[in-house]
């Protein structure tokens, strides 16, 4: 099976633990889109759910597929997260954020009474950190932040270039700092192997100008992995 099929299949699978009249937070990135289609498809069939995007692109996507949408305004409280991950280790702690989503995708997560991850198995490591980790933050200082950034690395043993992510504003144009939804920028640090994630985390984010960082620690409470031969099913065991 090549990576799409997977996604298609776990995406699938997550379907089905959509209950009705279920409040969710829906993710951003392929896998979640995988999921938001086969969601569409229970939608079309009568199921009633209603979900807060976690990206305008995810909503974009909901209002093409005819999936309701809320907000946290009107539901402060969701029952059930669905959403991808870039790493996922063995206590589903995560790093996300490839696709530029991770600030609301951590506010959606946390306003959760359960989060589920999704993903296809490449993404299941022994130690997070061989995926550049996103830190996002706000563009005032923007310089001064990501030299913050790279001293409390090395501090911590790493030799990082917080490198602010870039994207070519139209095809064929230079590239520009990508810009979040939230009008923020994102540093993308390559550390290798995290050891302490729980210190990294606390330490990045007192960090004036740190708005939020990819580590997505305690917050996971099952995880459906697709292998190929089937979808394996991982609950967190600790917390
Ligand atoms: C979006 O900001 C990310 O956190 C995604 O959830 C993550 O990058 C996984 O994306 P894919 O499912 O596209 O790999």
């Amino acid at each position: 099976m090549d990576l799409e099929e997977l996604k298609i299949e776990v995406g699938q699978r997550a379907a089905q633990e959509v209950r009705d009249g279920m409040v969710l937070g829906l993710g951003t990135g392929s896998t979640a889109e995988a999921f938001l289609r086969s969601l569409a498809t229970r939608v079309e069939d009568g199921l009633t759910v209603r979900g807060v995007p976690t990206s305008e692109r995810t909503a974009n996507l909901c209002r093409e597929l005819g999936i309701p949408l809320t907000d946290l305004g009107r539901d402060p409280v969701l029952d059930l997260a669905i959403d991808g991950a870039d790493e996922i280790d063995p206590d589903l702690n995560l790093i996300k954020g490839a696709g530029g989503a991770l600030l609301r995708e951590k506010i959606v997560a946390s306003a959760a009474r359960r989060m589920l991850v999704i993903a296809d198995a490449t993404k299941y490591v022994d130690h997070l950190g061989a995926f550049p980790l996103p830190v996002e933050i706000n563009p005032f200082g923007s310089a001064a932040t990501a030299l913050q950034v790279e001293r409390l690395c090395s501090r911590m043993d790493w030799s990082v270039d917080a490198v602010i992510r870039r994207v070519p504003a139209e095809p064929g144009q230079p590239e520009e700092p990508y810009v979040t939804d939230g009008g923020h920028w994102i540093v993308d640090c390559k550390l290798g192997m995290i050891s302490d994630p729980k210190t990294l985390d606390a330490e990045l984010r007192a960090i004036p100008g740190v708005v939020e960082t990819g580590l997505f620690l305690g917050m996971a409470d099952r995880a459906l992995l697709a292998t190929g031969e089937g979808v394996e099913v991982l609950e967190r065991q600790n917390g």
